[in-house]
């Protein structure tokens, strides 16, 4: 009988996952956005701020969501890690709506967050992927993922069902905040509703993760780089390499990888670059990037989809990806990032779907 783990198939629900939320996203073209987040236009354009609280892979898809929060509502948006901010100073939050987000809705650090956020005067939102969980009982107001239950203990299809939700919040709150026409919001849900046909096209050509675990079968370790949103993506990659396959796999910024972590490189530490076409700034930026570590000889690999100027056909393997926007590439990014590490953990004959000394949440204090 064919045995399938539960991490593979939950990376191959994900398209299923995103049409679903993409067609919610629909409700965002009604009146108050269709209620989607559970607050009007007037409540959404009293929030000045906006805080993330979270751990792992979800505080990766927060900081995902403060690009997309500062791009579409034009508001200040801070990402803090759940225990650091269980620990901060107490400031006020008036006018602030805190996004706890968490898979279970049951991580200790982010429930104790929230409710310190609660007593400093936030709106507190819960985007959660478990019904009756005690993240949306402690919430004001809840958005729940739907993803359908996630048995691998990492994260996928949940962390791209968050990366859906904060798309749409970011969404919802410029709409609130009067600064996106309907033509513009009605073309980003449309952009999304494309990704799925798109991510499952990624995830039945995917070269890229099978032949790079099969190089990788040996390594100790793994540089990641990426900008941006794509930063976010690399540090999500190299979290799931780390508890699936427990490789070193490291994430950097792009432009944080000139100031020391390009000692690193040398011909035995491979980099992997992800280098999404937009913004075209950024693109050209990890140009430079890509030269710097083919000088010191590093191997390189890049997901990309757009060939880079700077490297020579023996230079890199180059692994394309289909076009998308700045904010949905995110999805075509981290699928093969997710395949990747399944295929390494598997290759290694790993529990994949019940990695060494991890639980699905951590709630207790250690
Ligand atoms: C994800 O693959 C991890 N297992 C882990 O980082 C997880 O995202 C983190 O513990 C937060 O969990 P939560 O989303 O349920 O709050």
């Amino acid at each position: 009988m064919h045995f399938e783990h539960h991490m593979l198939r939950e990376i191959k629900e994900q398209p299923a996952v995103l049409a679903a939320l993409a067609k919610r996203g629909q409700l965002l073209l009604e009146k108050d956005g269709g209620g989607l987040f559970g607050f009007d236009d007037p409540e959404g354009a009293s929030f000045q701020r906006i805080l993330f609280l979270s751990c792992g892979s979800s505080y990766h898809a927060s900081l995902a969501g403060k690009w997309m929060v500062e791009t579409f509502a034009g508001l200040c948006c801070q990402v803090e890690y759940a225990h650091e901010y269980r620990l901060s100073p107490p400031l006020p939050l008036e006018n602030c709506l805190v996004v706890g987000l968490s898979q279970s809705g049951e991580t200790l650090d982010t429930l104790e967050a929230m409710r310190k956020a609660k007593q400093a005067g936030a709106r507190i939102l819960s985007i959660c992927n478990v019904a009756n969980s005690t993240a949306i009982s402690l919430a004001h107001t809840a958005f729940l993922l739907e993803a359908g239950p996630e048995k691998a203990v990492a994260s996928t299809k949940v962390v791209s069902a968050q990366l859906a939700a904060v798309f749409l919040l970011a969404l919802r709150l410029g709409i609130a905040h009067g600064r996106l026409p309907q033509e513009f919001v009605q073309k980003h849900v449309q952009n999304l509703m494309d990704i799925p046909n798109q991510l499952s096209t990624v995830l039945q050509n995917d070269s890229f993760s099978k032949e790079v675990a099969l190089a990788l079968h040996e390594a100790k370790q793994l540089l990641i780089v990426g900008k941006g949103l794509a930063y976010a993506i690399a540090l999500e990659g190299a979290l799931k390499l780390k508890e699936t396959c427990y490789l070193h796999a490291e994430a950097f910024a792009g432009g944080e990888f000139r100031h020391g972590p390009m000692a690193l490189v040398e011909p035995t530490v491979p980099t992997l670059l992800l280098m999404p076409s937009l913004p075209q700034e950024s693109f050209e930026l990890m140009q430079g990037t890509a030269r710097e570590i083919r000088e010191r000889a590093g191997p390189l690999w890049v997901l990309t989809q757009k060939r880079p100027e700077t490297l020579g056909e023996a230079d890199a393997q180059l692994y394309f990806l289909p076009q998308a926007d700045a904010f949905l590439s995110t999805f075509l990014f981290l699928a093969p990032l997710q395949t990747l590490a399944y295929h390494l953990a598997h290759g290694r004959g790993l529990n994949v779907d019940s990695p060494r000394g991890l639980c699905k949440a951590v709630v207790a204090d250690p």
